[in-house]
């Protein structure tokens, strides 16, 4: 294992035992509101120090952007790790055991490890770039469907910008009527590693984060699949705005939600 992924490995089991513990003692969480429909505990904040600490002390030069603790920068401007503590923060608050650790490596600019880690099922989505990737050290690969007909979409709900209602739910229809059915698990990092596992054929949502998706993307690039924007480009890290699955499929989903993306959604 290449050594800094195995460090975020190594930080990832560390926050997930955290998660895992503070899960069963529900009384001990804070839970905080952060924005619209926007939640923090005070485990999402332990379960960051303790990452950010793991990191530091191996590589005390490098830069950080976390949930929780926004960027703090190292010396050197060539590595740059991007965490989510915990990635499914209503779940873990509702008593629903569906969440997890997303932490990436970005070098010079490019997505170089990742780490989803599961820490209730126990399951750990590793990649390494070039090197593919892997559920419990086991590899995986995006399932290569045809079409639509007979494929599961994970998604999610624009829960925190309802403004977005509308042309969310009107991509859903068009996507919804062609499809098997759909899942909406409440985990951007876990449906991207469920992408990457061919647990789900594909997967849209829109108005993510940086740190919802670095490590997911990577899983899924390495197990084969692709991740883009709602127009097919590479503009999503900015946007917010992702579609991930194999090729044919994401072509599928691209051209059935294209008659609903206003401006604000195109870019
Ligand atoms: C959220 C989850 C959810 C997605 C939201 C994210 P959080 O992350 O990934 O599935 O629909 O857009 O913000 O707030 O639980 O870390
Ligand atoms: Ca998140
Ligand atoms: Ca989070």
């Amino acid at each position: 294992m290449h050594p800094m992924l195995n460090i975020a490995v190594r930080a990832a089991r560390s926050a997930g035992n955290v998660i895992a513990r503070a899960f069963e003692q529900q009384d001990k969480v804070e839970v905080e509101s952060k924005g619209s429909n926007d939640f923090v505990t005070n485990i999402d904040k332990q379960a960051e120090q303790v990452i950010v600490d793991a990191i530091q002390k191996a590589y005390p030069s490098h830069s950080i952007v976390g949930e929780e603790f926004g960027l703090i920068e190292g010396t050197d401007p060539d590595y740059q790790w991007i965490i989510d503590p915990l990635d499914g923060t209503t779940n873990f608050v509702k008593g629903i055991p569906h969440f997890a650790v997303s932490i990436a490596l970005k070098v010079k600019g490019k997505l170089d490890q990742a780490v989803v880690f599961d820490p209730i099922r126990g399951e750990l989505f590793t990649a390494s770039r070039g090197k593919g990737a892997q559920l419990n050290g086991f590899r995986i690969r995006v399932k290569n469907s045809k079409e639509l007909t007979g494929a599961v979409l994970a998604t999610g709900f624009p829960f925190k910008k309802k403004q977005h209602t509308d042309a969310y739910l009107n991509m859903f229809k068009a996507l919804f009527t062609k499809t098997a059915d759909m899942r909406r698990a409440g985990s951007a990092a876990l449906d991207l590693a469920y992408v990457a596992a061919g647990r789900v054929d594909g997967y849209f949502e829109m108005g993510l984060k940086p740190w919802d998706t670095a490590a997911g993307e990577l899983i899924v690039i390495e197990a084969g699949g692709l991740v883009t924007d709602f127009v097919g480009g590479h503009n999503h890290a900015k946007s917010g705005n992702h579609v991930a699955g194999g090729t044919k499929v994401l072509r599928e989903i691209l051209k059935d939600i294209r008659p609903y993306l206003g401006d604000a959604l195109a870019k």
